[in-house]
């Protein structure tokens, strides 16, 4: 029963997003999985529904979809007070704030993370570099027989508000704080995160994400949000969440043992 609802908010889904002018472009090729696997997979830690792109079509992303996860119907449009960027943060500080006018790499990387923020207009979509080195770990891991695949890959500031917003509605801001970026923040901003499988934490316990955790660095990756270090890098662990960094450096940093944060010695921390 609980499966068919899946299906169905599955399929209301993705007709909506066929029909919404948010900015988020649908490909012809999305689908709505309807297997018992992938329907566990639709219920995310936060409640989120999200659907997934299949492995096989993620080609066509790169040319043609910025957004790769499919907002659930209540995603779409998120209420109206919650859609201006001001109200993303909710506090008075934001419109004091300078504007962040550069992005910021350290060692040569691009750190998006609570301390250093993207422009709002920083807006690259899937970096076609991780976009490939993923389709090359895809098929590595299809050859094992493990299917694994990206739920959700670049994200707009304005998409990021959207999700960010919903949440503090949802869960209140420190909670939220602990899981979703805020718009700015957010690594898949940078188009250089991926989001695999299911978005939970059930996701470390499969075989497809023992496999990611053990050979992502050999294809670039790093687990960026690694278990109990949510005091450095700001944010509880997401074994679903990859971050392209090149395969020198994420083996490096895979074989230091430490966060991202810490590899480079900076922080993860906003003003307030
Ligand atoms: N869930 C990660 C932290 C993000 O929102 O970018
Ligand atoms: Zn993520």
């Amino acid at each position: 029963m609980k499966r068919y609802t899946y299906i169905i908010i599955a399929a209301l889904s993705v007709l909506l997003c066929a029909c919404s002018d948010d900015g988020n472009t649908v490909p012809a090729v999305v689908t709505a999985e309807t297997t018992a696997a992938s329907s566990a997979a639709a219920e995310t830690t936060a409640g989120e529904v999200v659907i997934m792109v299949g492995g096989e079509n993620n080609g066509a992303i790169e040319t043609s979809v910025k957004e790769t996860t499919i907002p659930a119907a209540e995603e779409i449009a998120p209420p109206e007070t919650t859609q201006a960027t001001e109200e993303t943060t909710s506090d008075t500080t934001a419109e004091t704030k300078p504007k962040v006018t550069e992005v910021t790499y350290i060692d040569g990387i691009l750190i998006a993370n609570k301390t250093y923020a993207l422009p709002e207009d920083y807006n690259p979509g899937v970096n076609q570099t991780a976009k490939r080195a993923f389709d090359e770990m895809q098929a590595a891991a299809s050859r094992e027989g493990l299917n694994i695949y990206i739920s959700s890959g670049f994200r707009s500031y304005e998409y990021q508000a959207g999700l960010y917003n919903r949440y503090v509605q949802n869960h209140g801001k420190a909670e939220a704080d602990r899981f979703s970026a805020r718009p700015g923040h957010s690594e898949h901003q940078t188009g250089l995160a991926f989001d695999l499988n299911t978005i939970d934490d059930s996701f470390a316990a499969t075989a497809e994400g023992k496999w990611v955790a053990e050979h992502c660095h050999e294809y670039g990756f790093i687990i960026r949000y690694p278990e109990g270090k949510e005091h450095i890098t700001g944010y509880l662990y997401e074994p679903w969440h990859i971050r392209y960094l090149g395969v020198d450096t994420a083996t490096k940093v895979y074989n230091s043992g430490k966060t991202l944060e810490e590899y480079l010695g900076i922080t993860s921390e906003y003003d307030e």
